[in-house]
């Protein structure tokens, strides 16, 4: 089969000899490194997946029984709609590049790396979770998103591939090298180090994890270099069903703690087998102020030349604001001077990591409301909260002091002091660990998560999403 037909595309790779030489050379290393890293075992299931085959919102996936190393991993960059300007920074209002600009090549590369080893790194955390999935039904989530993610690296490959000549192509050979949480060759951000190795963390993941992704993606789709901006708005049309995989996988696990504490006499959910609502709160800490980092410092000269050259916008930056230039004003955040923390006025440009952060913040903010109206649903006075944003941080400003939930200044001893009962235990992720057992039958739950609210695409909950005795 021609590599053409083997890949969805709407980039014209049937015109472009030198770049479909470069993809078909890649992708073989590809498929070698889904057979290493990719979900272990399953690979002859067939699992009820999504694929992408057009741009148009209202025909661009199918939903069929595909084996994952079958799925068509396509490239697609959402259509052009007429003249393109450069939307922010210095040259507001000039016309988007559709080549590199020389003077930007480093800095551009550097980012779109970055995003991309989140991609498969995400993928290689989360290759176990398989054989404990609590449901055929997020059997075959967790597995769309792995594919997707695969398919947000060829997206970006396609762009080093395209644009970037050897460099580009070097650096998408380095992409399938490193390897998330290895001692010698790690993923380059720490977050995409950790392991998810049980599905209390997958779904945390997905919900706080991948929601950097959506801001970071929502940024670079305002971008001045156009194949960037149009390739990432396109992944954000995948990435919001990561979002709703963690935000709703979140939600069914809480009323489930709701209903295994109002059944115990006691009101203690883990007697019942369950994961009770102060365990879910520690996760929440964790992968929240592990999230937060991703947004990079507070203060950022990095940020500030991103906007400048208009290669990273604000959230939303065409239609939310007015002056795309930013030069004057000022933004007030607080610091950690002396022990205290106190107000302190930052030029915007050098704080527009922070004003990403506070959209993300907000979002994660409405998330926590609608899983305490869920507990409140149930009727008990439990609620959950997000921690703030200076807890348990390790980079930017306030990784030097120690901040409790509330991000109050104490000592390290003080958080040393709290750490077991603000942030799981090894004895908690040992229990959470221990209720992990496979749920392989059509419309069955496991005890600590509640069935959704539906199925996929019109599919009953009893559907058979994953067929795993498929040769
Ligand atoms: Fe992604
Ligand atoms: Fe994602």
């Amino acid at each position: 089969m021609a590599l053409t037909d083997s890949i969805p595309n709407n980039v014209d790779l049937t015109s472009d000899r030198k770049l479909l030489r470069a993809l078909e050379k890649w992708q073989p290393n590809f498929l070698q490194w889904w057979k290493e890293m990719g979900p272990d075992g399953f690979q002859t299931s067939d699992i009820y997946l999504r694929t992408a085959i057009d741009v148009d919102p209202s025909g661009w996936a199918t939903y069929d029984y595909v084996k994952m190393p079958d799925y068509r991993w396509g490239i697609f960059l959402t259509p052009s709609k007429g003249d393109r300007f450069v939307n922010f920074g210095d040259s507001a209002g000039t016309e988007a590049w559709s080549e590199v600009p020389g003077e930007l090549r480093g800095i551009l590369r550097r980012i779109i790396v970055t995003q991309a080893d989140t991609e498969p790194a995400s993928v290689e955390q989360q290759r176990q979770l398989g054989s404990t999935a609590p449901s055929l039904y997020d059997l075959r989530n967790l597995f769309q998103v792995n594919v997707e993610e695969g398919r947000h690296l060829w997206a970006m490959v396609h762009l080093l591939h395209q644009y970037f000549g050897r460099d580009g192509r070097e650096e998408a050979e380095a992409l399938l090298e490193r390897r998330s949480g290895d001692a010698d060759k790690p993923r380059i951000l720490q977050t995409f180090n950790e392991p998810t190795d049980e599905w209390l963390s997958f779904f945390c993941f997905t919900m706080f994890t991948d929601r950097d992704g959506k801001y970071q993606l929502a940024a670079l789709s305002e971008s001045g270099f156009d194949p960037l901006a149009r390739a990432t708005q396109f992944m954000l049309t995948e990435e919001s069903f990561h979002l709703f995989t963690g935000e709703t996988g979140l939600e069914r696990v809480v009323r489930r703690a709701c209903e295994l504490t109002k059944q115990d006499p006691n009101g203690d959910a883990r007697a019942q087998g369950g994961i009770d609502l102060p365990t879910i709160q520690k996760w929440i800490n964790f992968w929240f102020s592990s999230a937060v980092e991703l947004f990079g410092g507070e203060i950022s000269s990095n940020a500030a030349d991103y906007f400048a050259t208009g290669l990273k916008g604000r959230y939303r930056e065409a239609g939310k604001y007015e002056d795309h230039r930013a030069l004057d004003e000022i933004y007030s955040m607080p610091v950690l001077e002396g022990g205290k923390v106190h107000q302190k006025e930052v030029p915007l440009r050098n704080a527009l990591n922070e004003v990403l952060r506070d959209e993300y913040v907000s979002d994660c903010e409405r998330a926590v409301r609608r899983w305490n109206r869920a507990i409140e649903e149930q009727g008990l006075a439990f609620r959950l909260h997000l921690p703030n944003r200076r807890f348990n941080r390790s980079l930017g400003i306030y990784a030097s002091g120690s901040f409790d939930l509330e991000g109050q200044p104490i000592s390290s001893d003080e958080f040393e002091a709290h750490r077991a009962e603000w942030l799981p235990t090894e004895e908690d992720r040992a229990y959470v660990r221990s209720l992990m057992k496979p749920v392989y039958e059509p419309g069955q739950f496991a005890n600590w998560i509640s069935p959704p609210k539906k199925g996929v695409y019109q599919q009953p909950l009893d559907f058979e999403f994953v067929r795993l005795d498929a040769n």
